[in-house]
């Protein structure tokens, strides 16, 4: 069971001489019973637009229209001449969601609701769906590591993703090759979404990738209540559709598979971050794209999210929700067990690189301090 599996693993990291204050991300280690993950409920949502400019509205949010039977999408076509890039320099930190939850306070839903009436939110984490998806993957991952920031303010952890110095030198020194397939995701939505209900997509239109549709979800992985943004691509059009997030769709692109190499490629790597992006928010399908090495959609596929696991089976050794999940809450268990003290200047670095453990320092008033002044700042009136 699972607490004498906390038995054995605290006795053999004794074994291995494994320093306390660490974790392990060895697979095995997180072969038990898939955890109790609730339903994530949706709580609200919020738009960024063209400008980067905060809307709590769903002004951003776009309905997917189903491609005719062969599609002529060039994902190439506006790169040079129609195509508004965020500026990805600019690093906004919680920021977002936090204006969310000050604008939004009454939505986040507390069991016990003497605690929503004062000060405190009620959750035990706030983070961006996307570091989360980092954390799920973190077992299966041997190219890149990261970095996560974590303050305790108000009994409510919050993390926030530092940029390591490897990920900043990609982004750097990024081929322009590799700049313009950045572009041809963006561009597949633009083919495949319209603005409006009742309306049809606009490929002739400007790409601009500061714009935004955000879900804010409530849900809980195990003993942690946890409260989190991500990014929704779009919605079906039907108005009888299940609420949010069961209406949302997730859009993908992906190399044409041509091969047996490919395709358990695309089911050991990229089938894993598309399942932990699209399950953490509770988002049932993913339309994929895929396109060939000039750009052109060759074919269109729908997968279901909770189907996902059983495609992959086939693969030897391959990837395990179960081992996401159980890592990801033994991971929060390790963030709540270290971060102790109640202090929004207060940082508990997390960091780890391929095959490494997760390791932490902490950093009093500095650079890497993430909660601004105004969100700490009492303005209960
Ligand atoms: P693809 O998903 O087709 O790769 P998302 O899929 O999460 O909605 O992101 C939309 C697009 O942003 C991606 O389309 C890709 O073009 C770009 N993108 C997202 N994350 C990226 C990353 N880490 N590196 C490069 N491009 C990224
Ligand atoms: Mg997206
Ligand atoms: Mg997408």
């Amino acid at each position: 069971d699972y607490n004498s599996d906390k038995r054995h693993r605290a006795a053999s990291d004794e074994a291995q001489h494994r320093p306390a204050g660490t974790l392990s991300t060895r697979r095995q280690l997180y072969e038990r019973n898939f955890p109790l993950y609730k339903q994530p409920v949706e709580v609200g949502f919020f738009s960024l637009d063209s400008r980067r400019n905060f809307f709590n509205d769903q002004r951003q949010l776009r309905y997917y229209v189903e491609p005719r039977k062969s599609p002529d999408f060039n994902l190439r076509d506006g790169y040079t001449s129609r195509f508004v890039k965020r500026d990805d320099g600019v690093k906004e930190k919680l920021d977002h969601v936090l204006k969310w939850i000050l604008a939004n306070r009454d939505k986040i839903q507390t069991r016990d609701q003497t605690s929503s009436s004062s000060c405190a939110l009620g959750v035990d984490f706030v983070t961006w769906r996307g570091h989360l998806t980092k954390v799920l993957t973190t077992p299966y991952e041997t190219q890149e590591g990261w970095m996560l920031a974590a303050s305790k303010f108000r009994g409510t952890i919050y993390i926030s993703e530092v940029e390591t110095e490897a990920a900043r030198a990609n982004r750097m020194t990024r081929s322009e090759r590799q700049e313009e397939m950045m572009y041809w995701g963006y561009k597949f939505e633009q083919y495949t979404c319209a603005d409006d209900v009742d309306g049809t997509p606009d490929p002739g239109g400007v790409v601009n990738t500061n714009e935004a549709f955000c879900t804010v979800v409530q849900t809980r992985l195990a003993d942690h209540k946890l409260l989190f943004s991500g990014e929704v691509d779009c919605r079906v059009k039907d108005p009888d559709a299940p609420p949010a997030p069961g209406c949302y769709v997730e859009l993908k692109t992906s190399a044409e598979i041509c091969t047996p190499k490919q395709r358990s490629n695309f089911h050991r790597y990229k089938l894993l971050k598309w399942w932990a992006q699209s399950f953490l928010p509770g988002v049932p399908q993913i339309v994929a794209g895929f396109r060939d090495h000039d750009g052109i959609v060759v074919s269109i596929e729908t997968f279901q999210t909770s189907k996902i696991s059983h495609l992959i089976k086939n693969e030897i050794n391959c990837w395990k929700p179960t081992v996401c999940m159980n890592f990801c809450n033994d991971f929060l268990s390790f963030v709540k067990s270290v971060v102790k003290e109640d202090n929004p200047r207060l940082v508990y670095l997390f960091e780890w690189d391929p095959h490494r453990d997760v390791t932490y320092t902490v950093h009093r008033d500095s650079p890497f301090t993430f909660l601004p002044d105004w969100y700490v700042k009492d303005t209960r009136s």
